[in-house]
């Protein structure tokens, strides 16, 4: 418990007598680009999914997963989808850096349509 306190850490827990801290932790290689095949890994087949993907960062984090990652199928999702403000122009651009891109309104915080979204798209990331 002193420990803890002492970490100076905004969130910590004692398990075992031990000090846990929360840390974000790359899960797949540097060297394994998404779209390259994939070494076999599991990540990165199917469409990358990104909640948010109309609004103003989900826009930025697919522009990066297609330009700089490679990433070449792309499920982009809000509650409006399509409806969505210069949705066609998104796609547009991303088609031309060479993704497939589909734009599917869902409202992720309702479970039964997250996991009907989930089995009829086939997903490979999320990004949320
Ligand atoms: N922009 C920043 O600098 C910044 C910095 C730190 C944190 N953040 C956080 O990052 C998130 C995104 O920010 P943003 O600037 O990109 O906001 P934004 O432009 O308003 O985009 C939010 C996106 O999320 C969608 N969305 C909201 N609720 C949803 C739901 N229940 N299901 C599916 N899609 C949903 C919205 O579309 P619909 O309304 O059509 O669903 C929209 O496409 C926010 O939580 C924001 O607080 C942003």
């Amino acid at each position: 418990m002193v420990a803890a306190l002492a970490s100076g850490e905004p969130e910590a827990v004692v398990v075992g007598g031990g000090v846990r801290v929360p840390r974000l932790a790359r899960v797949v290689p540097d060297a394994v680009a998404v779209g390259d095949g994939g070494a076999g890994l599991e990540w990165g087949r199917g469409p990358v999914l990104v909640t948010g993907g109309t609004g103003g960062l989900g826009r930025v984090v697919a522009r990066h997963l297609v330009v700089e990652r490679g990433v070449r199928e792309l499920l982009l999702v809000s509650r409006r989808g399509p409806a969505a403000e210069g949705v066609e122009g998104l796609v547009a651009e991303l088609s031309r850096a060479g993704a497939r891109v589909s734009v599917v309104a869902c409202d992720v915080a309702d479970g039964a349509a997250v996991a009907d979204l989930v089995a009829r798209h086939g997903v490979g990331a999320v990004v949320h």
